[in-house]
């Protein structure tokens, strides 16, 4: 049976992982896979996830199963990070929280919810997106459009192509947003954009469902929500995939998170009874480890506040390192204007290298990139930054 199988595409991110460790190179440099790594190129455990995980071995009673759902502790403390402690969706219960494997679980719950419940309508997706969006929806059953997002020319954003298509998408079809820190292109709309964006969404009835894996990594936790609470209006319905594998540095764990936003409670409710029915097909109950690490630090105001200021550290190095790329670029004597890496967020930067000289940092100097140019800023160092810089300079 499995002789007649062709060999499957090797994955465009994490494929390249493989292929670094076994690169034998010792100046290689991963700047693939979004993962954070600190100046000295580890990808650290953070204190506050080390001092929760004790507490959680300690307390901890039974491994037996948690509900389909997973933990409701945990369940509150996503909610009230996505919008805040005061939100009137939280006050008015209208908003329910299914656990997940990581926030590609949440992104493929999302999926077989809606193939399964309105498999007639696509979801749309940026131009570019991350590379698994199209794969994840698709495998789930879904039709995949996409729609503009990001200018070649300015490195920024299209606004006026992305508002004028997100106004043609038909009624009732689902809009895949970048919460913040879009993956790949770190280009993210403005506060005012993020206002246009949403009276179009709600003007023509869309369903948005907001990817939201790297609160905090770029501007602060409130202002990276600026767009999940302009979608947030009253009345309104939505979806939200988040992950802690970045800003808690849970990766392994895989700790994720699906809310739903229903117009009111029992829509809410009703909604939730079906979403337990795709997760219990799926992977029947989620894991519970990281995501009882999450409630411990969430659930502690001086372990909140330590966790806090370790993301804040973990910003500010990725943003140091936007300005020290784009000075390390200028002073190889790069004519081409890099200056637009410094206005992006997020751990990635599409950095505008095209195919052959993503493919000649690979063959010939062991820098390994995702195919369309996005660089993993988080894993630059002052130790690679300028061979890095070298190696542009030479395959530009
Ligand atoms: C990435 O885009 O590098 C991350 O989201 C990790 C992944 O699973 O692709």
């Amino acid at each position: 049976m499995f002789e007649q199988l062709e060999m499957a595409p090797t994955d465009p991110i994490l494929g390249l992982s493989a292929a670094f460790k076994s690169n034998s190179n010792p100046e290689k440099i991963n700047l693939g896979v979004g993962v954070y790594q600190d100046g000295s190129g580890q990808t650290p455990i953070l204190d506050s996830v080390k001092t929760a995980e004790e507490r959680v071995l300690a307390n901890e009673k039974s491994k037996s199963y948690l509900s389909i759902e997973g933990s409701p502790e945990y369940g509150i403390a996503v909610r009230k990070l996505l919008l805040g402690p005061e939100h009137e969706i939280l006050s008015s219960e209208r908003a329910v929280t299914v656990q997940s494997p990581g926030g590609t679980g949440a992104l493929r719950i999302a999926g077989d919810f809606l193939a399964r419940h309105y498999g007639d309508r696509p979801i749309w997706l940026s131009e570019p997106t991350w590379a698994n969006h199209p794969k994840i929806f698709q495998a789930a059953g879904l039709q995949v459009e996409t729609y503009p997002y990001f200018d070649a020319e300015t490195n920024g954003l299209n606004e006026s192509a992305l508002l004028t298509a997100l106004a043609k998408i038909p009624e009732g079809h689902t809009v895949l947003l970048h919460g913040c820190c879009h993956n790949p292109t770190g280009v993210d709309p403005s506060p005012a954009c993020w206002g246009q964006i949403a009276d179009i969404i709600a003007e023509r009835n869309l369903l948005p469902l907001v990817d939201f894996a790297y609160q905090g990594l770029g501007d602060g936790f409130r202002e990276d929500a600026v767009g999940l609470e302009a979608l947030s209006r009253p009345g309104c319905e939505l979806l939200i995939a988040s992950s802690f594998s970045k800003n808690f540095g849970l990766y392994k764990e895989r700790v994720g998170a699906l809310t739903l936003v229903g117009a009111d409670r029992d829509t809410a409710a009703k909604a939730m009874s079906h979403l337990k029915v795709a997760v219990r097909t799926s992977y029947s109950n989620p894991p519970a480890h990281g995501s009882a690490i999450v409630s411990e630090i969430l659930g502690d105001e001086a372990l909140s506040a330590q966790w806090e200021g370790e993301v804040a550290q973990m910003r500010k190095r990725i943003n140091d390192m936007r300005v020290e790329l784009v000075r390390g670029l200028k002073a190889k004597g790069i004519e081409h204007n890099f200056s637009f890496i410094e206005q992006q967020r997020g751990m990635f930067s599409f950095s505008g290298l095209g195919a052959e000289q993503v493919e000649a940092l690979r063959g010939k100097y062991a820098i390994y990139i995702v195919s369309g140019g996005r660089i993993n800023v988080a894993g630059l160092t002052s130790a690679n930054l300028d061979y890095f810089c070298e190696s542009v300079a030479a395959v530009l």
